[in-house]
């Protein structure tokens, strides 16, 4: 999954990780979990997660390497976040023979990712949802996270989404999304695949928008 802060990653990874009974592998869940256990890794990163910069590459990619050997299929949320992750990622799901079938993009408006961050703030106090860190981190998004989405289109698996709808409607579109997808590249698993874009279909799910 690829997409800015707030624009649902964690809400809807879970939801596909279910409806799958796959793992929901997320970098930031793995890298609070360190914070709030006081490890060493998650003394070396706090620093960074406060200010909503990037914890270096190695340490992402250890972290997944180990959860992507546990299962056939995976949901990963939060990595790739630069172009240097992408490739590294790709190489080792090639070496694992686990390549990724489907990079899904969640598509909101920045004004709408703002507002849910600072709303949830109020609810859980998670130490980078303040308004300054949540800029730079729709900043970092957009300079070094969104451009990774035009190499997944070429390689014909991103899949767009309009997420600026309610949660539920957003997850059952994906669901639907993700089964066709899923009939299709079983049935023709050399089929070429071309990049799907699906924010377009809004009022098709119920929404004016
Ligand atoms: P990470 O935890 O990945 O944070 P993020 O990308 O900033 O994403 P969020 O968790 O804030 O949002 P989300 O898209 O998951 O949305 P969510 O479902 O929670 O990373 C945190 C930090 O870890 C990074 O800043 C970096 O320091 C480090 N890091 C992680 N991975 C890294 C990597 N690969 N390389 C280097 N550093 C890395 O939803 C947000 C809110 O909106 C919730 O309150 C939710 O209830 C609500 N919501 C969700 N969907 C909807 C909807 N449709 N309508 C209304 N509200 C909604």
């Amino acid at each position: 999954m690829i997409a800015a802060p707030g624009a649902g990653k964690g809400t809807q990874g879970a939801v596909i990780a279910a409806h799958f009974g796959i793992p929901h592998i997320a970098t930031g869940d793995l890298l609070r979990d360190h914070v709030a256990r006081d490890t060493p890794l998650g003394q070396s990163v706090q620093g960074l997660l406060d200010r909503g910069e990037l914890v270096p590459d190695e340490v992402v990619l250890d972290m997944v390497r180990g959860a992507m050997t546990t299962s056939d299929g995976y949901v990963l949320d939060g990595i790739p976040r630069t172009m240097d992750q992408a490739r590294a990622l790709y190489a080792l799901a090639v070496e694992l023979d686990r390549t990724a079938d489907v990079a899904l993009h969640l598509h909101v408006d920045d004004d709408e990712l703002v507002r849910r961050l600072l709303a949830r703030a109020e609810v859980t106090g998670r130490s980078d949802d303040t308004e300054d860190v949540i800029r730079r981190r729709l900043r970092l998004y957009y300079e070094v996270t969104h451009p990774i989405l035009a190499w997944y289109g070429e390689r014909g698996i991103l899949v767009s989404v309009d997420a600026r709808r309610p949660a539920e409607l957003v997850g059952r579109h994906i669901l639907t999304a993700l089964e066709v997808l899923d009939q299709v590249m079983s049935g023709n698993p050399d089929l070429p695949r071309r990049p799907v874009d699906l924010t377009g279909l809004g009022a098709a799910f119920g929404s004016s928008g």
